[in-house]
């Protein structure tokens, strides 16, 4: 049972090759270290005792995508993480990510009709939904104008999916995430942002051992109890076993249509003030906070339902906030004790 990982030495992905391997996966992985280190595969042969197999390519790259899978045609699926993901700065550089995520989703779409492979996995985003009228937000919820042009590369995605298989063998499951956090439980794999991270905990993690001096949280006048914005935070191992059952959902031929979309997110809405709170104390230390201004293209509050994945993958996520600042603090430790 052999799968394609895209991204497989990224956040998301390398959790997710473990999870594969774990149950009895070969994995292949292809990605060209745009946003990530080789040291990875070490990392996930360390906790696995196997060694995935590697390629190092950049799938925008047509002539190479179309080459790995006619040496690659007994794959039995592909899940698709490869992408640029920093909201800001696909708003300076919009093409750039225009290009790298759509153009490498059309070169996988093309090279597994020519090579016959069927199932694929996409990672898709709880930011289409922008700010949901209806919380918790179900699959059903509309698409709302995205906030911003990665927003918009997940919607386009999606609909060139649909399209595509309208005309072709192909079958596919669209997973959207809503805030995927924290690290495996070794402590061997986890989030590694380049710079200053975007995202709440890593910048988190990162004030916490002193390599940023304060967090700013993003505004308190929003209309939620303690008014800091709200999302629903997933551990990313939980994340990751709901690839392995989306893989083996599609290779049992148990979906009910040749597209489908799946909420993965706990149903729990998290205030920030409750991350940090949560944080200080798994951690047993204070953080060096103050409340700034609100974040151009915050939504206010976001969790899912998570109901339809819950009943029809018979996924469910185990893991407590607690438990997500915990491994987060963890792993945080762990690398800089050898950086
Ligand atoms: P990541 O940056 O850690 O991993 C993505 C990997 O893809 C990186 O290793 C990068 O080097 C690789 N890559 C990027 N473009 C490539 C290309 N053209 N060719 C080959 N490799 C390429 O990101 P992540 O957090 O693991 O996210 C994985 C996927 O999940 C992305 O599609 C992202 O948009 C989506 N997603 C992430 C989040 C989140 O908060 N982390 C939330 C929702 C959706
Ligand atoms: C969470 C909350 C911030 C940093 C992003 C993408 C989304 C998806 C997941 C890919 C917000 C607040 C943050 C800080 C803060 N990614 N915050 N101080 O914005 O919900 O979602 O990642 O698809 O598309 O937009 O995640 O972790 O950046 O923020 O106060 O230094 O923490 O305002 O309320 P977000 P995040």
């Amino acid at each position: 049972m052999k799968i394609l990982v895209t991204g497989g030495t990224g956040y998301i992905g390398s959790h997710t090759v473990v999870e594969l391997q774990q149950q009895g996966f070969e994995v292949v992985i292809v990605d060209n270290l745009s946003n990530s280190q080789v040291s990875v595969i070490d990392s996930i042969e360390k906790i696995t005792g196997k060694r995935p197999h590697f390629e190092e390519f950049d799938l925008v790259d047509y002539v190479k995508t179309l080459d790995f899978f006619s040496r690659h045609s007994d794959l039995k699926g592909v899940i698709h993480f490869a992408a640029f993901k920093a909201v800001g700065e696909s708003v300076e550089k919009p093409l750039v990510y225009y290009r790298n995520n759509l153009v490498s989703l059309m070169n996988i779409l093309e090279a597994m009709i020519s090579s016959k492979v069927e199932n694929l996995v996409f990672s898709s985003s709880c930011t289409v939904y922008g700010q949901p009228d209806v919380l918790p937000v179900s699959e059903k919820a509309p698409i709302k104008k995205a906030e911003s042009p990665y927003g918009n590369t997940k919607q386009i995605s999606e609909e060139i999916i649909q399209d595509t298989l309208k005309s072709s063998h192909l079958k596919a499951i669209a997973l959207r995430y809503f805030n995927p956090i924290g690290a495996h439980e070794s402590a061997l794999i986890g989030e590694l942002p380049l710079g200053v991270p975007n995202n709440l905990v890593p910048f988190i993690t990162q004030t916490a051992i002193g390599l940023r001096k304060q967090l700013s949280v993003f505004g308190d006048d929003y209309n939620t109890p303690d008014g800091t914005a709200v999302r629903d935070y997933i551990h990313v191992v939980d994340l990751a076993q709901a690839h392995v059952v989306a893989v083996k959902r599609m290779i049992e031929a148990k979906m009910k249509h040749n597209f489908e979309i799946f909420n993965l997110g706990t149903g729990n809405g998290y205030s920030v003030l409750e991350v940090i709170k949560s944080f200080e104390k798994v951690a047993g230390m204070p953080l060096n906070y103050q409340i700034v201004s609100r974040r151009a293209g915050d939504v206010e509050q976001v969790w899912a339902d998570p109901s339809w994945s819950n009943n029809e993958l018979g996924w469910k996520a185990q893991k407590s906030l607690d438990e997500m600042n915990a491994s987060a603090w963890k792993w945080e430790k762990a690398y800089r004790s050898q950086h």
